[in-house]
């Protein structure tokens, strides 16, 4: 039990602090990734977006993250990449994505086992992308 009480902390801290949050819906990922990846990535995550052709680098294809990573979705490394432009402005092509980053944190295992507080609207948003995986 001692074990768990620091983790039953973090747990309540943003349960107390957001109360309801109307943004936490299961559409949320998708709609997130329309207003904020699509434009690039394109609306099934080909990287075929409208500005696709405009930009110094092709956007990468999401629709096979897991393909190339032995067929399991990369859900650490993929929130890393997006979390990491936060602190990268003016850097690489991919724009700042504060408001995903600022958002309600709620514990996350992103596949290693640790829960790890995270902005819910990136989890969500890396559920959706796991979605869009080719089959
Ligand atoms: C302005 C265009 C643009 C937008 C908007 C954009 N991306 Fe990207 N993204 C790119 C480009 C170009 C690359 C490949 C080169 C690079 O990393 O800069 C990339 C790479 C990535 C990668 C790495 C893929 C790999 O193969 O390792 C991920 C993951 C990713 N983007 C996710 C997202 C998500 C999620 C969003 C929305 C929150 C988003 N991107 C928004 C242009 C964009």
């Amino acid at each position: 039990m001692t074990r768990l009480a620091p983790f039953a902390a973090l747990m309540a801290l943003p349960l107390m602090a957001a109360c309801v949050d109307p943004k936490a819906s299961p559409d949320t990922g998708a709609e997130d990734y329309a207003a904020y990846c699509s434009a690039c990535h394109g609306a099934t995550g080909k990287g075929d977006g409208e500005i696709a052709t405009e930009l110094s680098r092709k956007p990468a294809d999401l629709t096979t993250l897991s393909a190339r990573n032995k067929g399991e979705f990369p859900t650490t490394k993929v929130m890393a990449q997006i979390w990491g432009y936060a602190g990268a402005k003016g850097r690489g092509v991919m724009p700042d994505f504060g408001p995903l980053l600022q958002s309600e944190m709620v514990p996350y295992d992103g596949g290693d086992g640790i829960e790890t507080p995270t902005p819910i609207r990136l989890v969500q948003l890396a559920e959706y992308l796991k979605v869009l995986q080719a089959k």
